[in-house]
């Protein structure tokens, strides 16, 4: 009886401590499992971001070291619990081995009965091994099933970009000239979006393109740095057929500043250093301050490293466009493609995202999906876009004096 007093609690305690063990990593690995998910979603939500300023490299490197410490937290919590649950079947087995065999000695030494004791003895030892044995057959398929996973993720990452690279590419040393549409149509799918579309920008203009939602106008300025090709007519680059150029070259003659404004769960000034490889914080300051963020930066907790949440949700979509205004301001890029935001943004954000987008625009080429007149005003060209097509072009005064498409949109206030 003492003895099977002993044994029962050191069991117990030995299997408990593996046990909390594994809980507590079990936790931490769940955490790093959410971080993954959320870093996947971010990345692939934010995928033309990524790739428009050329960030692919810099987030593999995020997600690489991610995965290398969830790996080693798997790791281990599969090492241990394969190694636990039989393990605690067989401290179990054990004990009831010795305690059978225990038993078994005092009936043979008092009674010399051994017949049903030992039969007991060894069905019970029989019956307790086939569970660990189970268990390991079990663990050997869990591994046969994460092979399988693994597969299915080399398949994915090996997709092939349906952006063929080619295979000479045109070096190029910047943009010096112009930039050129020329019969230009587009489909994703059977209807074409864009329709015989013949645009040129020159070095320093500024052209607005405007229409109502759906005519085309962000599909027309996302071609620019080939998230899709074009499907009939070309685009030309100083005379250079963009096809031709590797899109990582073509990319970093851009800044974009999108709708919504992409932000990732990090520091302002990870957010806003995101499109170089290098920045020092002056850099980074001096971009956030003519972008009119630097002030609400400065206001929070930890400044610069002050994390702005899941997306940026931490901030006003104002001080987030702000933000993705300072990247652009930093990579300072000679060409500049706009889409711009109406929504969400009070007469105050919207006066300061103004102010920023104009420092932006100074001195630089800039396609602007406009949806503010006091930027269209300002264009050396407008371009009006319907159902597809370019159906009236010009200066401001120009178009109203058509009475057309134009004046209509801007009677509306609906760009
Ligand atoms: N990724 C896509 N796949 C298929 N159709 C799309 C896609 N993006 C836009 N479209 C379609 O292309 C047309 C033009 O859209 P878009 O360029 O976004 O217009 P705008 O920016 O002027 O509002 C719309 O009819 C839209 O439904
Ligand atoms: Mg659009």
């Amino acid at each position: 009886t003492i003895f099977v007093l002993l044994l029962l609690p050191f069991s117990g305690w030995l299997i408990g401590i593996i046990g909390r063990n594994l809980r507590r990593k079990s936790a931490v690995a769940q955490a790093q499992q959410g971080e993954m998910l959320s870093q996947m979603d971010e990345t692939l939500g934010g995928l033309r971001v990524v790739k428009a300023f050329n960030a692919e490299t810099k987030l593999e490197k995020r997600f690489a070291a991610l995965n290398e410490r969830i790996r080693k937290s798997f790791n281990y919590l599969y090492a241990r619990h394969n190694l636990a649950t039989p393990l605690g079947e067989f401290v179990g087995t054990v004990v009831i081995a010795i305690l059978l065999w225990f038993g078994g000695m005092l009936i043979v030494g008092e009674k010399s009965v051994i017949g049903p004791a030992e039969f007991i003895y060894y069905l019970v030892i029989f019956y307790s091994i086939i569970g660990p044995a189970k268990e390991l057959s079990r663990a050997s398929y869990g591994v046969k099933k994460g092979m399988a996973a693994l597969d299915r993720i080399d398949i994915i990452l090996n997709t092939e970009n349906n952006i063929p690279e080619p295979k000479k590419p045109v070096q190029i040393t910047g943009f010096h000239d112009k930039i050129e549409f020329i019969d230009l149509s587009f489909r994703y799918n059977t209807e074409w979006v864009l329709k015989d579309i013949n645009l040129t920008v020159h070095k320093g203009q500024t052209v607005a393109l405007v229409g109502q939602s759906g005519s085309g106008k962000t599909t027309l300025i996302d071609l620019l740095p080939r998230f899709y090709d074009v499907k009939k007519g070309k685009i030309l680059m100083d005379g250079v057929n963009i096809k031709k150029i590797h899109t990582h070259d073509i990319r970093k003659l851009m800044g974009n500043v999108n709708q919504d404004a992409f932000l990732f769960n990090d520091s302002f000034f990870n957010n806003i250093a995101f499109g170089v490889d290098e920045a020092t914080m002056e850099q980074v300051v001096e971009a956030a301050k003519i972008a009119n963020a630097h002030d609400f930066i400065m206001a929070t907790e930890h400044g610069y490293e002050s994390n702005i949440g899941d997306r940026g949700n931490k901030l006003s979509g104002g001080q987030r466009q702000r933000i993705s205004i300072a990247r652009a301001i930093l990579k300072n890029p000679p060409i500049l493609i706009l889409d711009e935001a109406t929504s969400a943004l009070d007469t105050e954000s919207e006066k300061m995202v103004q102010k920023a987008l104009e420092s932006l625009m100074k001195n630089r080429t800039t396609l602007v999906v406009a949806h503010r007149l006091s930027t269209i005003k300002k264009a050396d060209e407008i371009c009006v876009l319907h159902e597809g097509r370019i159906v009236e072009r010009g200066k401001h005064e120009d178009l109203i004096q058509l009475n057309g498409h134009y004046k209509k949109l801007v009677d509306m206030q609906s760009f």
